[in-house]
């Protein structure tokens, strides 16, 4: 390299020429890449703006802001869609606006609302309702953000609210068919609880009917030859002297003859074949003369009778004798219910019979009520099995009801009974009205 001493000036001046041009470029380039830099952020920005407004204007919730005063500043598509209202209509004007009268709006100055918003900068999910243009409510879930300088001091707010009808028609179409699947669930087990009654009931009479045939088949066998033991057995007991020692033996076997005679009967009764007479009758006169039997008699003696009778004639086409039977033995039934289950005391109780025209059933009914021991629950379903009996020491046959049982279904008419242990029980009967016994039987 040449001394310092050797170079010459126009030497100098050339390359401090070439060191500025040098540097001129550089500080060229640099200014350069500092305005695609620029560029580039102003595009960014451009785009960062556009992608902004396309997400509002393609957001299906309501979107809103309002200055530090609660003037709307911006709307979005949704908005003026779900509220009725050009953008121009709605920025400038104050919230209140499109808030239907009293419903919850986070901007009302003062409010619990307005407080926790300021207070947390936020409120979520309220449910509120807003007002269209033309007055129609509009029901909607409400988010309210706090919107802030850098500074930190408060810039407005943002509003976005989401339309809650579709949901809210939805929630009542889901009830409406929850409703609806409840009620259809109800009917079906109402209709699964009658057929197992309905069961039940046939079940009973087939049980009734065959243990019936058995009955009456041995009751007939036994018959004629009890017959005979109690008529010849009477007569010994007519020839044989007061003092004779076997009396009281052959009183016994007259007593104890004469009551099988009574049960065989009671079995040829529930059994009885055929329909017997067929008669036109009156259900009231057949309970008269029924109770006008029974009343001197023990049982009946303490036992008040209140009757409610159909003021008009039932008329019914029946056995009058085997029905008045069925109503003797339900009255007397009543009876001993009362008198603490067959005892021979004289029972105490009420009896209240009623008779009333039922057209629903084409039928006349009579229902036969006492305040006796009741039935349990478990015997509901075998009071009506012959020789089923819950008396003590041979005060009942269990005949009795098998009895009404036959009778009133040989009518075609219908027997129930309700009853409640300790307090009582009903037994109402059915018969078909005059002239629609065969569309019943
Ligand atoms: N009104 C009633 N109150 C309470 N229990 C009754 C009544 N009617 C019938 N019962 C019950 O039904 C059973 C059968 O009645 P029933 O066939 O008349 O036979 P019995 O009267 O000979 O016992 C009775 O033993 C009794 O337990
Ligand atoms: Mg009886």
């Amino acid at each position: 390299m040449a001394s310092a001493a050797g170079v010459s000036s126009a030497q100098l001046e050339e390359s401090l020429w070439i060191e500025i041009i040098r540097r001129m470029e550089q500080l060229y380039a640099d200014l350069a890449q500092a305005q695609t830099v620029a560029e580039r952020k102003n595009e960014e920005l451009l785009r960062a703006k556009a992608f902004a407004d396309n997400i509002l204007r393609s957001m299906v919730n309501s979107l809103l802001t309002t200055d530090r005063d609660s003037v709307i500043t911006t709307v979005n598509d949704a908005c003026c869609r779900l509220l009725v209202y050009g953008r121009e209509e709605l920025v400038g004007k104050p919230i209140e606006t499109i808030f239907a009268d009293g419903a919850p709006n986070p901007l009302r100055r003062g409010s619990g609302l307005w407080i926790r918003l300021r207070a947390t900068g936020s409120v979520t999910d309220l449910e509120t309702t807003l007002r269209t243009s033309s007055g129609e409510e509009v029901p909607v879930s409400l988010n309210a953000s706090v919107l802030r300088e850098r500074t930190g001091d408060m810039m407005g707010t943002v509003l976005v609210a989401t339309d809650l009808r579709e949901m809210k028609r939805l929630l009542a179409e889901a009830r409406a068919a929850a409703a609806a699947e409840r009620e259809q669930a109800a009917k079906r087990a109402e209709a699964y609880r009658e057929l197992k009654a309905l069961q039940a009931r046939l079940i009973q009479s087939e049980k009734i009917s065959s243990l019936g045939r058995m009955a009456a088949s041995v009751a007939h066998e036994i018959n004629n030859p009890l017959g005979a033991v109690v008529v010849y057995s009477h007569l010994l007991l007519e020839s044989t002297a007061e003092d004779f020692p076997g009396r009281p033996n052959l009183q016994k076997i007259v007593r104890e003859a004469t009551r099988c005679q009574n049960i065989v009967r009671g079995l040829l009764d529930f059994a009885r074949p055929g329909r017997g007479a067929r008669l036109p009758a009156d259900l009231n006169g057949i309970v008269h003369a029924a109770l006008d039997l029974l009343r001197g008699q023990a049982p009946f003696r303490n036992i008040a009778v209140a009757f409610d009778l159909s003021p008009t004639p039932l008329e019914v086409t029946c056995d009058p004798s085997q029905v008045q039977q069925a109503f003797t033995n339900l009255l007397v039934n009543a009876a001993e219910a009362m008198s603490g289950g067959g005892s021979p005391l004289p029972a105490m109780g009420a009896l209240s019979i009623r008779s009333w025209l039922d057209p629903a059933r084409q039928a006349a009914a009579v229902s036969f009520t006492d305040t006796g021991c009741g039935i349990p629950p478990e015997n509901l379903e075998r009071i009506f099995e012959p020789f089923f009996t819950t008396k003590q020491g041979g005060h009942g046959t269990g005949l009795g009801l098998a009895i009404v049982y036959g009778i009133i279904d040989r009518h075609g008419g219908t027997l129930k009974v309700d009853s409640q242990l300790g307090k009582g029980t009903t037994f109402t009967v059915w018969l078909p009205l005059k002239g629609a016994e065969e569309a019943a039987g």
